[in-house]
């Protein structure tokens, strides 16, 4: 944006010089003195104005059953991907990207309104938090006090509660960042929210990158020590949301290790090879071929609902996940410097939601790769920590990555 108003700044400069140029003699390096300095007014001036944010369009979404005005931004990138997100609960409405043949199409599933997001339980491409996933009975215990959370599925805890953060209304700001169309989200979660100790200032960046990315920047710092897991719940189907399962899908995890977990899905505590179970993703293997098996984990998770033990450094960029649809060839990447991610393979989707366009979801519809720490780790001490301390402050990126392949 910058870099094309110096453009027009140089066409005006150099036009004006050339009908001047009888009357007065300029020499060059003083045509170039003037153009510079013009240049650093205008993107001074455009920066002040906002004049920046022309990639970020940002229109009505309705309004909250409690009257707030929802905002829906749509970011968009030179290659023609398409995100559209809102401030009611940082979800990612939709996401447009290319098939191999070049062809748009909308890769996750949600509704044609604000309000189909607020009538399910479901998190459809939400921000998630305080704690992603689980907390064992909603309870922990943190520098000797035990802190009672909200229990919101049987006996636990689920991703932050009842009034989590996928259902609060973040503060926006769309801005042009040099990778890309970005949306700013911030949320102050006040003291003892949903049972949470400290007052939590969030700070979330969306960016639809040139690469071709979906880029996920968390940040958060607190006034009193807490826990905090942070993730996005985009349900995605790369052959397009609503054109039936993802069994076909295949998935590449980089991990050689799961956490197995008891029946009401809370983690035992130990770190188990997937070596020879239905959970080795190690190498690319269709979601469904063993989804069926008898399996006590399976029967557990009525399907993949579990975390993964992510190879390589915590903390350290790298590469969590692949996942590629034949019949498309469209290719999503997931990175990360999470410690482990989740697979979810829409184990309770049953038909009775209808979503975009008059589509009816089903079993197996989508399926979530959530970045994350591993469930329950307040309660793990084994488990890398997720406490937070008062005045530090938590970051985590993870990046959704795409492309094609020829087959
Ligand atoms: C959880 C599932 C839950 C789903 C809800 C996933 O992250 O692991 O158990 O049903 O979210 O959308």
């Amino acid at each position: 944006m910058a870099l094309n108003l110096c453009y027009h700044v140089r066409l005006v400069v150099v036009r004006t010089f050339s009908t001047v140029e009888h009357s007065m003699r300029w020499s060059r390096p003083r045509k170039l003195l003037v153009t510079l300095l013009l240049c650093s007014a205008t993107t001074f001036f455009s920066s002040m104005t906002g004049m920046g944010q022309a990639t970020v369009k940002k229109e009505n979404f309705g309004k909250t059953a409690s009257g707030q005005s929802i905002d829906l931004f749509t970011l968009t990138n030179a290659h023609g991907l398409e995100a559209r997100i809102m401030n009611y609960g940082g979800i990612v409405v939709s996401l447009r990207v290319p098939d191999r043949n070049g062809h748009l199409d909308d890769i996750v599933l949600g509704f044609d309104s604000a309000d189909g997001y607020a009538t399910t339980s479901k998190y459809f491409g939400a921000l998630i938090g305080r704690y992603a996933n689980r907390i064992g009975k909603g309870a922990f215990t943190l520098n000797g006090l035990e802190y009672k959370l909200a229990i919101n599925n049987g006996e636990n805890h689920l991703h932050g509660g009842i009034n989590g953060f996928h259902q609060v209304i973040w503060h926006a700001r769309p801005f042009d960042s040099p990778a890309g169309a970005a949306l700013e989200l911030t949320y102050l979660s006040p003291d003892g929210e949903e049972g949470y100790p400290g007052n939590l200032s969030v700070k979330i960046v969306y960016t639809l990158t040139k690469n071709n990315e979906l880029k996920i920047e968390y940040s958060a710092t607190t006034d009193k020590d807490t826990v905090v897991n942070l993730t996005h719940h985009s349900y995605f189907n790369l052959a397009g949301q609503g054109r039936g399962d993802i069994l076909k899908h295949d998935l590449m995890i980089n991990a050689a290790r799961f956490t197995p977990v008891d029946a009401g899905s809370i983690p035992t505590g130990e770190l188990r090879s997937v070596k020879g179970t239905p959970f080795d993703f190690t190498s690319p293997t269709a979601i469904g071929s063993r989804i069926d098996q008898d399996d006590e984990q399976l029967k557990f998770g009525h399907g993949y609902d579990h975390n993964w033990v992510l190879d390589g450094k915590i903390g350290a960029l790298r590469k969590a996940a692949t996942v590629r649809e034949p019949t498309t060839g469209r290719v999503m990447e997931v990175w990360t410097t999470e410690p482990g991610i989740q697979l979810y393979s829409g184990n309770f989707l049953n038909g009775s939601k209808i979503g975009k366009d008059g589509k009816p979801y089903q079993l197996h519809y989508a399926f979530c790769l959530e970045t994350q720490h591993y469930p329950d780790s307040p309660n793990k001490p084994d488990f890398p920590t997720t406490t937070l301390k008062a005045g530090a402050r938590h970051r985590t990126t993870t990046i959704y990555r795409f492309s094609t392949s020829k087959n």
